[in-house]
């Protein structure tokens, strides 16, 4: 009967849909309970590195965390560049706190995006948890103030699943991608000291070519967002698998190459950008393009050092702002922003705090020493703990003492 029929499906289609729900209820349950927790004092302070607004933690991140019990803090119109006002934090259950002084001073946990600079160094306290980017390979005096604070440095970068993934670089990595391409094609415009080449060519005109180097999330990103602009893509890696998989998995105008020094020279005559974007896991970058090969591009050519903030891929590139991004050496435009996601504020500051926090949950509710001990990727992200390099490969750069940790 029709009716029967409606109803029988009814009830087939919900119960579909409720086992799955269900499932996931469970798998949430599992970080949002609030039994025998620590009281944790957790603080937010506002970035000061050049034109960073991002934040560490959302309204949002906030109501779990005081939910559960604990005290978040956070300073004076930390939210604000992203686009969160004091009072959507006070309405979450924060208090807001005047100053960056006062928020290292009374909390124990600190939550943040960009590695502490120059003068957060004095701030850092004996046994405080720092919970952030740290980037320490490339950052001698980073190091050596986190070492002398007696912290706890919890690096985003280096948490990592067992498949070997990065999931709190990711989000920031697939920005990234996407904006190298963007800022690649608006520096190649003539009156920005590019080629003065528009990246998708016009009908009866060829578009520009990409050279991606490094095929990972950030060359991925990349290399897409160049495809859909209609750009002539060669990703290059030295991962085969890898390459096999974006073979597959990417349009017809992105074409793979193994990276070597004479498949990159090959390129480079042609090339209109170059995307950066190696990553050899807590180590520095190799420079895959050194000054000599320089000559071997046209004038006006840009490159994107994605990877600069781990040293970069390009033997000229130096860090630049967002403020002041490019400059040009030997004819050939560098943009070397160590922040990009920077630029996109609220993009990616709810990009990496739906990355982060539940890190920062099992943090506050169990201490750093039982959340490592419970998440061997958490445990991961331990760089330097009270005076102690814990991360080898920081420990080899800088050619100071690795003492690994027991927990
Ligand atoms: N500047 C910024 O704002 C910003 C933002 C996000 C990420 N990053 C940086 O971008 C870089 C890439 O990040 P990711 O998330 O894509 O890393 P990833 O690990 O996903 O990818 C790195 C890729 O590099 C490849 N690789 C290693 N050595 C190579 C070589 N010699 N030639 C070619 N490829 C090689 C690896 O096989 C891997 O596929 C990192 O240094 C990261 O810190 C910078």
């Amino acid at each position: 009967m029709p009716k029967n029929n409606w109803q029988g499906q009814t009830f087939f289609f919900q119960n579909s849909l409720v086992l799955p729900n269900f499932l996931f209820i469970f798998a949430v349950e599992d970080i949002h309970s609030t039994k025998n927790l620590r009281h944790m004092k957790v603080g937010i302070p506002k970035e000061i590195k050049n034109n960073e607004n991002r934040v560490g933690m959302t309204p949002a991140g906030v109501a779990e965390l005081t939910r559960r019990g604990h005290e978040v803090s956070v300073q004076h119109t930390a939210g604000e560049g992203s686009g969160f006002s004091d009072d959507d934090y006070v309405a979450a259950g924060a208090r807001i706190l005047p100053t960056i002084e006062a928020v290292y001073r009374e909390c124990d946990m600190i939550v943040k995006v960009k590695e502490p600079i120059e003068p957060e160094y004095e701030l850092v306290r004996k046994g405080q948890l720092i919970f952030t980017y740290f980037h320490f390979a490339c950052e001698k005096e980073l190091t050596e103030a986190m070492l002398k604070s007696g912290a706890v440095c919890l690096a985003y970068e280096t948490v990592q699943l067992p498949n070997g993934s990065l999931p709190l670089l990711q989000p920031m990595s697939e920005v990234a991608g996407r904006m190298a391409t963007l800022n690649g094609a608006y520096y190649l415009q003539k009156t920005k000291g590019g080629k003065g080449k528009l990246i998708s060519g016009v009908p009866g005109v060829s578009p520009a070519k990409v050279l991606v180097l490094g095929g990972g999330v950030v060359g991925e990103a990349a290399a897409l967002m160049a495809a859909g602009l209609g750009a002539d893509v060669t990703i290059a890696d030295i991962s085969l698998p890898r390459l096999r998989q974006l073979d597959i998995e990417t349009p017809a105008n992105v074409h793979t190459l193994y990276s070597s020094e004479h498949n990159i020279r090959q390129q480079l005559p042609t090339v209109d950008i170059v995307v950066g974007s190696v990553l050899v896991p807590g180590d520095k970058t190799p420079h895959l393009i050194n000054k000599e090969m320089l000559q071997l591009m046209e004038p006006g050519t840009v490159l994107v050092d994605v990877a600069i903030d781990q040293g970069g891929c390009f033997e000229t590139s130096h860090p630049t702002t967002h403020s002041d991004p490019v400059y040009i050496e030997d004819g050939i435009v560098h943009y070397c922003v160590a922040n990009i996601p920077g630029a996109v504020p609220n993009t990616s500051t709810l990009a990496l705090t739906n990355a982060t926090l539940r890190y920062a949950v099992a943090l506050a509710d169990k201490g750093w020493q039982k959340a490592c001990r419970d998440d061997a990727a958490l445990a991961k992200g331990l760089n330097i703990v009270e005076g102690k390099v814990v991360f080898k490969a920081v420990a080899d750069v800088f050619g100071l003492p690795y003492e690994p940790l027991t927990l």
